[in-house]
Parts: C-alpha cells; structure tokens; sequence
C-alpha cells in the first residue's frame, strides 16, 4: 500500500488561531482528519508530523526514506531560507509537493523565494486547508504511474 507523509512546520502548530484572516480557521488536527479520511478513501497509508524545528523536519525527511513513497511538505518560514532542507529533500530523492495555504506570491516579495520547490514535484499555494487533499491526490497520482 502506498504511503505518504504529511509535514508541516513551524507556527502550523498554531493554525486556528493564527492569523486566520491569511491562514483560515481550521486547526492542524482538523486538517489532519480530513488527510486520514482521503488517505483511506485513496487506499493509501499515511503519517502526520508538525514540528517547529528545522533540525526535526530535517530528520522526518530522512526517515521517510524508505519508508514513504513521497512527502507533502508545508515548511512554513523555513521554505523561504532552508537551504538545510531543501538538501534533505534532494538527499532522499523522493518526491515532494510543495504546499502552503496562502497564496505565497500574492504576498510579501521574501516569500516569493523558496528553497524547496527547486527540488519538488510541483507546488500547491493559496487553496487554504483544501490544499492538503490537493497535494495528496496529485503526491499519489504521480505515485501510482511512477512508482
Ligand atoms: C505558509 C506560508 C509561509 O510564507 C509562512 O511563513 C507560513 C505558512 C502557508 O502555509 O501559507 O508559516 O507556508
């Protein structure tokens, strides 16, 4: 069965109360339970992280390999000045969906810059929470014809 990790960086923790104006009002939990639900409606497995240290998302990336056949990844910050993991991604050379609920490039010019997306599959910005099932039917569609 295919599987898939879901990981979310810094101040996602936070999603609900967090600006919600930019990032909506769904929490992490939420979005984590529509992800399980369409996971299983696609028949695959999946595994859900969050964590506000780069060293940590580091870390889940190496241990996908593997393990996970591919990762959806919203660094948050971190996508705009991690050169740190965008190496990881291209260490464990699986591919990777880009994700982030807002529209990155109708923002602020230093978000406009991502280390990741040099190294991903493709990217998903600005569909809010509906942007995690987005990412998984696109992570598994590329899954099933390319293994
Ligand atoms: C974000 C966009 C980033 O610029 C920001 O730093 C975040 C969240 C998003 O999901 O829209 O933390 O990745």
């Amino acid at each position: 069965m295919t599987s898939i990790l879901i990981l979310n960086g810094p101040n996602l923790n936070l999603l609900g109360t967090r600006q919600p104006d930019v990032y909506g009002h769904s929490i992490l939990a939420d979005i984590e339970t529509v992800c399980r639900a369409h996971a299983s409606s696609r028949g695959a497995k999946m595994e859900f992280a969050q964590s506000n240290s780069e060293g940590a998302l580091i870390d889940h990336i190496h241990a996908a390999k593997g393990v996970h056949g591919g990762i959806i990844l919203n660094a948050g910050a971190y996508t705009h000045t991690s050169i740190a993991l965008m190496d990881a991604i291209a260490s464990v050379e699986l591919p990777v969906v880009e994700l982030h609920l807002s529209n990155v490039h109708a923002r602020e010019e230093f978000r406009h810059v991502s280390y990741i997306a040099p190294v991903a599959l493709g990217v998903i910005s600005g569909f809010g929470a509906a942007g995690y099932p987005l990412a998984m039917d696109a992570l598994l569609t590329h899954l099933a014809q390319h293994g």
